[in-house]
């Protein structure tokens, strides 16, 4: 019997050998969808049927990539009333796994590309993997990412593969993606191979050596690596995981770990089947749920949209940038030398000294070193990569620079300064970004020849491993400026989204608020440990005083009074927030001005090192009876956050949906649960009527700044949701 699958083509040679090839004749890459579903169950019964004719199995794939995983589009539409559905349908591609699997023959995995997620999957179920090494094979299980679990038997077989501690720790609990070397380390995969002949070559040496394959779980006497909790000696060890768990989430409302652990560990206590049972029960309940929708929509669907020019201007040729002038090498300017030089850019890195230019350098050696000893890069590809970044402190120095990127002190006079010394040495028609983090971008602009190739570049600190940056367009910048600023980021492998200008732009505005909130609650008198613990557990990544101070005290400060004097002359007057006052006592009266200053909300030690919250808040701030509800402490910093963003959005200062959502969770820590910072408004219980009413409740309760903007109300009205459609 004979079907004629379309997803999957059957390659069968005269020893016998079937080469399941993957190649979806409708999409540039195989994903879960319908199709292969049936191909699968075809190729499955024909494996079946004609059995004895056949040697061994290769799974490979003629795409890009070996195979994509799940179809997205499918999973983020189930409800909790088709959840079933999904459910029966996943076990039908697991069904035929396990056939193959037990068939008898020696099956291989010849991953050509990447196998994340159900591509993996479909790897575990092969007796041997084989892994064509290059930069775009990644390996791994990245579903807990997506607020999921892999349950087309990823947890099932990776416990059994690796035992429960290593599958959760490398494998499940962090959706961690190898490179071919790695993930052979950690015990992945079997082999790699250095080109596609020598990964078939491999696959088949496989078959001829191991004609009667079984997986190790399949074989008799076989036991899970490391034990069960059965075993007395490994139940001891069992705590550990919900507090490691705990760790992780920081109790912010991620359920997916929950459920991959529950999963793992119940799992490991059963037969093969029912542990494939159980861990679909738990993907049902993440995929029909909230969290693993908003999930998905920001960690793909936005992700792509942001990184494949949603925003970009369209009809502008793309352009590379093949020497940048970084003017200053502090902080960021080193940073940016960094990355710049990392993507192949040469770099010219000027500041006020040479000790200062090359101190600038010394941190790309620093980080070269680094990758260099943990293996990720090799020795000849750090020196190549130091050997583009050339300090500098003569203007004249920066002649055939085709891009600026401006990070000196953030004073406009200075700014201004440094962009005239070098305007006419760098290429007549080079791009000219600052990465001020505040300053409005038209007022700078004034200072330059040419504004309209006058562009904000914003990076997020630590540059190297902060992956958003935030373009900001002055009202003088041109089109062909905004695409190339576009094309720039991307080139340096990093996500730009993309802004108007405003005073603190988009991201540096609105963490503004949440620090604020922070900050005004110990001026209340609540705990400050309470203040602390309802920000992690919101979601955020960084408790709100530590970060205050981290920031400094007096940096908020600054920009406050610069602010303030703008609304004033303006006309308008500035709305003070309870915070401004708790941050005036913390710095004039005690001395206390944040990390860089020895001191802040929590002490720290000589060596800089971050102690215990200051006795001295409770003293001074903390009154007893003073708490309020702690879900209105941890939605004081959401919504506050939330609703300056649809400020935004009515100000036309944000004009995507997908940047502001990216950008909230990539740039500001926005929790990543919520899906970034308006589809927490679309997901909020009630839908917006919900989120409103909620704003509302808050501002009777702590000011009007909790009241909803005028936008807010009306899509609530409407029924609209915040999208891009
Ligand atoms: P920094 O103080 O570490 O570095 C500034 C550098 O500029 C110093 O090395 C200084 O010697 C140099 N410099 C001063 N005058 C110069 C001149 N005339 N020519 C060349 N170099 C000169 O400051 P940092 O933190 O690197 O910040 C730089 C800019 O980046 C500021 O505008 C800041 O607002 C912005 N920014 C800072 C972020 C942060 O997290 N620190 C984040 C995003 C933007």
């Amino acid at each position: 019997m004979s079907t004629e699958p379309t997803t999957i083509r059957w390659e069968q040679d005269e020893t016998g050998v079937v080469t399941l090839v993957l190649d979806d004749p409708d999409q540039s890459a195989n994903t879960m969808n319908q199709a292969f579903k049936a191909s699968l169950t075809a190729v499955t019964d024909r494996l079946e049927a004609e059995r004895d004719s056949v040697r061994g199995v290769i799974f490979t794939s003629a795409k890009k990539t070996f195979f994509a995983g799940g179809d997205l589009r499918e999973l983020i539409a189930v409800t909790p009333e088709t959840a079933q559905f999904a459910f029966e349908a996943g076990q039908g591609i697991k069904r035929d796994l396990r056939r193959i699997e037990t068939l008898g023959k020696p099956v291989v995995a010849a991953i050509n590309g990447a196998a994340l997620g159900g591509g993996y999957e479909i790897a575990l179920a092969c007796h041997h993997r084989v892994a064509l090494d290059g930069s775009s094979t990644k390996i791994g299980l990245p579903e807990v990412t997506l607020g999921l679990l892999p349950a087309g038997g990823g947890v099932t077989r990776t416990v059994r593969l690796l035992g429960i501690a290593d599958a959760l720790l490398k494998v499940l609990l962090q959706g961690t993606q190898y490179n071919p070397k790695r993930a052979l380390e950690n015990g992945l995969i079997h082999e790699v191979a250095a080109d596609r002949d020598e990964l078939l070559a491999k696959a088949r040496a496989f078959i001829d050596a191991n004609p009667e394959a079984q997986q190790p779980w399949d074989k008799p006497g076989y036991r899970i690596p490391g034990g069960t909790p059965a075993n007395p000696k490994f139940a001891a060890n069992l705590p550990a995981f919900p507090a490691n768990l705990k760790k992780q989430t920081n109790g912010a409302p991620y359920p997916a770990p929950r459920n991959i652990l529950a999963a793992a560990v119940e799992g490991s206590q059963v037969d093969f089947e029912t542990a494939q049972t159980i861990e679909a029960r738990y993907f049902t309940e993440l995929v029909s749920g909230q969290t693993s929708k908003n999930m998905t929509q920001a960690f793909f669907f936005d992700l792509q949209a942001v990184n494949s020019g949603a925003n970009r201007p369209k009809g502008i040729e793309p352009r590379k940038v093949t020497k940048v002038a970084v003017l200053g090498a502090g902080m960021m300017g080193a940073g940016i030398a960094y990355s710049c030089a990392r993507a192949g850019i040469e770099v010219v890195l000027k500041d006020v000294s040479a000790e200062a230019a090359a101190k600038g350098k010394a941190y790309s050696e620093k980080l070269c070193a680094k990758a260099v000893s943990r293996g990720r890069t090799t020795q000849d590809k750090a020196d190549a990569l130091l050997a583009r970044i050339t300090p500098a402190t003569d203007p004249q120095d920066v002649v055939g620079c085709d891009a600026v990127i401006e990070a000196v002190f953030e004073d406009p006079a200075l700014k201004h300064k440094v962009f005239q010394e070098i305007q006419d040495v760098v290429e007549p028609d080079a791009l000219l970004c600052s990465n001020t983090s505040t300053l409005p971008i038209t007022l700078l602009s004034e200072g330059v020849a040419r504004p309209a190739d006058f562009i904000g570049l914003h990076f997020f600190s630590p540059v190297d491993k902060m992956p958003l940056v935030e373009i900001i367009k002055g009202e003088r910048t041109s089109h062909e400026a905004l695409a190339r600023a576009f094309d720039l980021v991307r080139q340096i492998n990093k996500t730009p989204i993309v802004v108007n200008d405003s005073r603190g732009f988009f991201t540096s505005r609105v963490i503004g608020h949440f620090i604020n909130e922070g900050v005004a609650m110990v001026g209340e008198g609540i705990e400050p440990a309470s203040v602390e613990q309802a920000a992690a557990q919101a979601g955020y990544p960084a408790k709100v005083l530590s970060l205050m101070d981290e920031l400094t005290l007096t940096l908020p400060r600054k920009i406050r009074n610069e602010s303030k004097r703008a609304i004033e002359e303006a006309g308008g007057t500035w709305a003070t927030h309870p915070a401004e006052a708790v941050i005036d006592r913390m710095v004039d009266e005690f001395g206390r001005p944040g990390r860089s200053g020895g001191a802040g909300f929590y002490e720290y030690g000589e060596d800089g090192k971050r102690g215990r919250l200051w006795p001295g808040l409770r003293e001074h701030f903390t009154r007893d009876g003073a708490s309020i509800p702690f879900e209105d402490m941890k939605e004081r910093m959401l919504f506050s956050e939330a609703l300056d963003t649809v400020r935004l959005v009515e100000e036309g200062v944000l004009t995507s949906v997908a940047d502001a959502n990216i950008g909230s969770i990539m740039g500001i820590g926005f929790p990543a649960w919520t899906g970034g910072i308006l589809q927490y408004i679309n997901g909020y219980e009630g839908g917006l009527p919900g989120f409103v009413a909620r704003a509302r409740e808050l501002a009777e309760r702590y000011g009007d700044r909790f009241l909803p903007p005028a936008l807010l109300v009306e899509k609530a009205e409407k029924g609209e949701t915040f999208t891009d459609a």
